[in-house]
């Protein structure tokens, strides 16, 4: 079987941790990943992740945190400014996309449609080809305008999945929280992952009355 050919985009949201493992957690998957990041999505990597989370070495920083299993997929890395990007067309097969961490900016431009960007472009294709498109939005407070570009993306077929951890598998550290939303992803995406176990019903039992999401 081919691997899955997945896009990941990652803009200039508070969140690299989250770009850093779902992409490692995808590779791990034996995925072939279309990379781009916007130049404020590598500006973050560097301000959160540190000096040396530069994306030209994206796959020695991959392997060092999380491991030789990233090696069990590949990936292309291609400019933001490349409108003529293999992404950039919906003849080019990719499964689905992920923008992890997406700024409202880049949401806004989804939203309307604007193609700006390869990565607004490539979105803009998932949705016009009905493909699974998944935006991982990281802001507080939200505006107005944030709230309806939000349902506007909803309202042509995006996934919208908020970097909002859960606290119900009791996490440990930053990596802990890290985990779970790329869990989140991976699930969204229909892959079986380990990364959070799955609620069990918690030590009240599954009589409780609070449920986990
Ligand atoms: C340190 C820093 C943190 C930011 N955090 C957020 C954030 O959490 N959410 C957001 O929507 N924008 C955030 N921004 C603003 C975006 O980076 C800015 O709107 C940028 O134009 C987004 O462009 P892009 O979507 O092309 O990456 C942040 C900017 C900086 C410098």
């Amino acid at each position: 079987m081919s691997a899955r050919r997945i896009i990941v985009a990652v803009t200039g949201a508070s969140g690299a941790i989250y770009a850093a493992r779902t992409i490692a957690a995808l590779l791990a998957q034996g995925c072939a990943l279309e990379l781009v990041f916007s130049d404020y999505g590598k500006r973050l990597m560097l301000d959160e992740l540190g000096k040396d989370a530069k994306v030209e070495r994206l796959s020695d920083l991959l392997v060092e945190k999380y491991g030789d299993d990233v090696r069990r997929g590949s990936f292309v890395i291609h400019s933001n400014k490349d409108l003529g990007a293999t992404i950039a067309s919906g003849s080019h097969r990719c499964d689905a996309m992920v923008i992890v961490p997406c700024s409202m900016k880049t949401l806004a431009g989804v939203g309307h449609g604007l193609s700006h960007s390869l990565i607004e472009r490539a979105a803009d294709v998932m949705l016009k080809e009905q493909r699974k498109l998944i935006l991982v939005p990281r802001e507080t407070p939200l505006s107005l305008p944030d709230l309806r570009n939000m349902v506007l993306c909803a309202e042509s077929g995006a996934m919208i999945l908020p970097a909002m951890p859960a606290f119900y598998q009791q996490p440990k550290t930053i990596d802990d929280l890290a985990d779970f939303l790329a869990g989140k992803i991976l699930n969204a995406l229909g892959f079986e992952q380990t990364l959070f176990p799955a609620w069990s019903g918690g030590v009240a039992g599954p009589k409780s009355s609070s449920g986990a999401a």
